[in-house]
């Protein structure tokens, strides 16, 4: 489903990925980690479409994506319907006046019916426990029901594949084992996940697969979660551990 041959990515001041090889099936689960700064963020939103002067080759269910693909509007939008992003910073992210709003932008933009866009929300707002903020300002809410409706604006368009940049960060203990949980069910129903992730005493059981990054943004291990996980000295000698 993704597939980059020598991708290779540079920010203006700095080379951010350096020849990236990486192919992700469809209904896999692969937990993306390496320390501060090597380049995960950057792969996941590179992945998604958002950062488009790279070279190498990328492609997304066996159709490339180019700047100039990315670039046309049509093109463009059935892409980021088919993947989604979930950023590190949700601040980032939610940008609507109102929880229903952000929840109902991205199937109005797919040019849904409102009779289909609240059905929608409303199961969303169902899933999340989000009842009480529906009608809030989402800068106004706390770190972690920001996430919340960060994911749910990311599910709102029922994607094929998400990713997922340190999801875990700033929840407490209830909601981390929550979104544990739904990333196990999410992945069970079919979807392809990716997740940069240091939190790994969260996510047991989410990933059958790890790639880990380089502080210089090389890919320079990848294979069986469990399997790359028990190479502490390893994890312990890129700064992982
Ligand atoms: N928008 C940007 N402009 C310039 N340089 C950037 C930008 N974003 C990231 N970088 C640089 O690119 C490199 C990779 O950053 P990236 O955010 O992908 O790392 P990361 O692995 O996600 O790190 P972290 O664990 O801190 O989230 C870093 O050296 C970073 O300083
Ligand atoms: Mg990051």
């Amino acid at each position: 489903m993704i597939e980059l041959r020598g991708v290779s990515f540079s920010y203006p001041e700095s080379p951010a990925l350096r020849s990236v090889d990486l192919s992700v099936a469809e209904g896999e689960s692969v937990a993306v980690i390496g320390p501060n700064g090597s380049g995960k963020s950057t792969l996941l939103k590179l992945i998604c479409g958002l950062e488009a002067g790279f070279s190498g080759a990328y492609a997304f269910g066996g159709e490339p994506i180019t700047a100039s693909r990315l670039a046309d509007a049509r093109f463009s939008k059935d892409f980021h319907k088919r993947i989604g992003l979930l950023f590190q910073d949700s601040d980032v992210q939610l940008f609507c006046g109102s929880v229903y709003d952000e929840l109902a932008f991205g199937p109005r933009q797919m040019g849904l019916g409102e009779d289909e866009v609240s059905r929608r929300v409303a199961e969303l707002v169902g899933l999340f426990g989000l009842e009480r903020h529906e009608t809030r300002v989402p800068y106004h809410l706390s770190g972690g029901e920001k996430r919340k409706v960060a994911l749910a604006s990311v599910l709102s368009l029922a994607p094929d594949a998400i990713c997922f940049d340190e999801p875990m960060n700033g929840l407490d203990p209830k909601t981390k084992r929550y979104l544990r949980d739904l990333m196990v069910s999410l992945n069970a129903n079919g979807m392809t996940l990716l997740c940069a992730t240091h939190d790994f005493e969260y996510v047991d059981g989410v990933f059958g697969r790890a790639v880990v990054m380089s502080q210089d943004g090389r890919l320079v291990r990848d294979g069986p979660y469990a399997e790359v996980l028990a190479d502490r000295p390893f994890l312990a000698e890129m700064n992982i551990v």
